[in-house]
């Protein structure tokens, strides 16, 4: 058995919550035990945790959020002071594709840690009832789309989540406020931008780009390009997440953010530049030459972005990061760390790569041909 402030975290085999979990069992941390509870579907890679799979301050537990008897278990074996709850189906295109396992996991799997939670939460008494938490890690997806003037989300925006994904985790916002509200769970919420650093599963925009540009692949820019979002570097998301367990005002809302919009097309600009630098041997130089538009996404969010003064004022974060310092970062960390790209892509993989990518065609045409007439491309 753990001591009892040991943590349970969900989803921790995946992208955020590895970073997080890496992050607390450091060498010198002195942090509590974490107990980390993940169904490892696609997106889950218990290699990343390698380092730490036989520190004794780490347990794992290979299971579902919506396992009642599984979660009541853990809870009561390892008497956590928190749960940490980053797990979920967590990319746009496939909860487009296929929504069910988005409203399973996201919403009823909150619903079964919310319901396991309040259980444990009645029956703790003194200092362990008082420092109890329940962390919900959500997205700023909730909020729906900007337009290019309007004011960036704060927490009182009003949602308006407008892809399955994006309801499928403002249902579960809601869950977790109502269970805070109605049966006094001490719970937190965050509500982050979009995340990029090692190891991302290659499937979001910033290392599907990468990796593909390595191959010499074309490198899908969904309709314009022109869409925006709020680029965080994962470490910071991990220490924005720390902040709130540990002085975050309970019941509250924190919106976490990098301050760093860029268009996709900058984006993707910014990661063939890159590579032009850190690959100069590169067949495929200048990577820009294997841009591609292809058919938008569905509903696809024009805009997003976070002011994130609430959590800057009220608990003193701030990114640690730059976007620059931050993608040359990851850069280097994908071209260090092929192997893994190539592990956690084999199998299933291919198989939604096929499904997302054959029917969008190049639409627009590759760089090659668009550079000539477009400054985006060719700046
Ligand atoms: P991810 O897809 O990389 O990882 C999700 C993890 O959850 C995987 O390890 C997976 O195996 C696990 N999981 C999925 N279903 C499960 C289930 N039913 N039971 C137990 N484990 C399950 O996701 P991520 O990018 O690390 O995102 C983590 C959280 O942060 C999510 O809640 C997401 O909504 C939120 N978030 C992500 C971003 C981003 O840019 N990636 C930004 C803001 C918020
Ligand atoms: O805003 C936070 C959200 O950010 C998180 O809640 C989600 O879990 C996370 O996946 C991310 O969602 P996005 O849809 O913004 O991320 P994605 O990397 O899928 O896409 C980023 C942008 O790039 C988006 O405008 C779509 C575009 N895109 C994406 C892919 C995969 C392309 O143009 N081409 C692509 O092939």
């Amino acid at each position: 058995m753990n001591s009892p402030s040991s943590i349970l975290v969900t989803g921790g085999a995946g992208f955020i919550g590895s970073t997080f979990i890496l992050d607390w069992l450091r060498p010198g941390a002195e942090r509590s035990p974490i107990v980390n509870l993940d169904k490892l579907t696609y997106a889950g890679n218990p290699e990343t945790l390698a380092s730490i799979e036989t520190s004794p301050l780490y347990t794992f537990a290979h299971g579902d959020i919506c396992d009642a008897d599984l979660v009541r278990s853990l809870l009561a074996r390892h008497q956590p002071r928190a749960i940490v709850h980053f797990a979920a189906e967590s990319h746009v295109d496939r909860s487009i594709v296929g929504p069910d396992a988005f409203l399973r996991t996201n919403i009823d799997g909150t619903f079964t840690l919310l319901q396991a939670a309040r259980a444990y939460f009645q029956g703790l008494e003194g200092d362990k009832r008082k420092q109890f938490r329940f962390l919900h890690v959500s997205t700023d997806e909730v909020f729906g789309s900007l337009e290019a003037n309007d004011p960036a989300f704060c927490e009182t925006t009003p949602y308006s989540p407008k892809s399955p994904y994006a309801a499928s985790k403002a249902a579960s916002d809601h869950l977790v406020r109502a269970w805070a509200h109605t049966y006094g769970l001490p719970a937190l919420i965050t509500n982050c931008s979009n995340n990029y650093g090692p190891h991302q599963f290659p499937e979001k925009l910033i290392p599907l780009v990468l990796t593909y540009a390595l191959r010499g692949k074309s490198l899908p820019i969904y309709g314009d390009g022109q869409q925006v979002r709020d680029w965080l570097y994962v470490g910071d998301h991990a220490s924005a997440i720390r902040a709130v367990l540990d002085r975050g005002r309970l019941g509250e809302t924190y919106n976490i953010g990098g301050n760093n919009q860029r268009s996709n097309l900058e984006v993707v600009l910014a990661i063939c530049a890159l590579l032009d630098e850190l690959v100069p041997k590169s067949a495929y130089r200048p990577h820009r030459q294997l841009l591609t538009y292809v058919q938008d996404r569905p509903g696809h969010d024009r805009r997003y972005a976070i002011n994130a003064r609430k959590i800057e004022r009220e608990l003193g974060w701030r990114p640690a990061e730059s976007f620059e310092t931050g993608l040359r970062k990851t850069v280097q960390w994908y071209l260090d760390n092929t192997e893994w790209v190539e592990r956690v892509t084999s199998g299933a993989y291919r198989d939604w790569e096929q499904t997302n990518y054959t029917d969008r065609g190049g639409a627009r045409g590759s760089a090659r041909d668009q550079m000539k007439a477009d400054p985006e491309v060719t700046r």
